[in-house]
């Protein structure tokens, strides 16, 4: 049976990549998206959700979720994903139809329904955290939580905080102080799955529908983090989430305690890990970059 998996985003290029993957995976079932105000604002990134998913003929609900976080004021990063929060790739014009539900209610709705889901964030967290404070008896139907954020050394927003982390460390706090089965996939192993030249060259090769949308995407998300970061090539954060549930070898993990920082300092948003064998929370500790473009490859290949 594919897993069941609900997926948080705020697309945002590399939110854009982890619905590819989620989407060409025969082995997952993404029964819903909802989306928050992160690498733009709340109607950017929804409309940025509906065209990815569009374009790759699917139908699945988009909820619109959080325009702001749970208490600080509203942080976006259009400097590195554009104006439309999805620069590069012009997408056709879709029906903007949304789900009527907003983020909560599709969430809980979507738990409450099934036995057991996955559900990923690749954004700030403040949907998810909402739906735990509003409907705590959606926690048995969280098989576990797996979000890109964080980092067991240097942010990227802050030298101590990433950027889904500072845009909600409130939110942050509440998942991961949650007790429910966590893997936290951070900077610390996204820095190094970089989509150098040669990777959107080889991936320019295959020329699919999905390909075409993927190195336009890529070429702009490479030009701006040359430009905000000198990095050679944008590092594929978002999509993490999702490989590590198609091949548990692409990363490593540690249980570790994770201590989210909410404090009115200069090291607001850092997540603090500390090993212990017996934590509830996993971190990524490692990555095999080349099993990770391997399936990346054959999700363009397929759709
Ligand atoms: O810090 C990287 C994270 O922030 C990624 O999820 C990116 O999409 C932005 O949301
Ligand atoms: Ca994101």
């Amino acid at each position: 049976m594919p897993r069941k998996i609900f997926l948080d985003c705020d697309p945002g290029h590399d939110d854009a990549i982890a619905i590819l993957l989620a989407l060409s995976s025969p082995s997952l079932s993404l029964l819903g998206i909802s989306v928050v105000s992160g690498n733009q604002t709340l109607e950017k990134t929804a409309r940025n959700a509906l065209n990815v998913t569009r374009y790759l003929h699917s139908d699945v609900p988009i909820a619109l979720g959080a325009s702001k976080p749970l208490k600080r004021s509203r942080l976006n990063c259009g400097e590195i994903h554009g104006e439309s929060g999805l620069d590069g790739f012009t997408f056709p014009e879709y029906d903007l139809q949304y789900e009527k539900r907003d983020a909560v209610t599709f969430l809980k709705d979507t738990l409450l329904s099934q036995d057991k889901v996955t559900v990923v964030t690749t954004g700030p967290m403040t949907n998810l955290a909402s739906a735990l404070l509003q409907y705590p008896e959606i926690i048995p139907h969280i098989e576990e939580i797996i979000s890109m954020g964080g980092s067991t050394d240097k942010g990227n927003l802050t030298p101590y905080a990433e950027f889904n982390i500072l845009a909600d460390a409130e939110a942050a706090k509440i998942c991961f102080d949650s007790k429910i089965p966590m893997r936290m996939v951070g900077l610390n192993v996204t820095r190094k799955a970089l989509v150098l030249p040669e990777i959107v060259e080889r991936m320019d090769k295959i020329k699919t529908h999905s390909s075409k949308m993927f190195v336009a995407l890529m070429k702009f998300f490479n030009k701006t983090q040359k430009e905000v970061f000198g990095l050679d090539g944008g590092p594929l954060h978002d999509p993490l989430t999702i490989a590590c549930l198609l091949d548990d070898k692409i990363l490593h993990f540690e249980h570790m305690d994770v201590d989210v920082d909410i404090s009115d300092s200069i090291t607001y948003g850092q997540t603090r890990c500390k090993p212990n064998k017996e934590s509830y929370i996993q971190v990524a500790t490692g990555i095999d970059v080349n099993l990770f473009f391997d399936y990346i490859e054959k999700a363009l290949r397929s759709c």
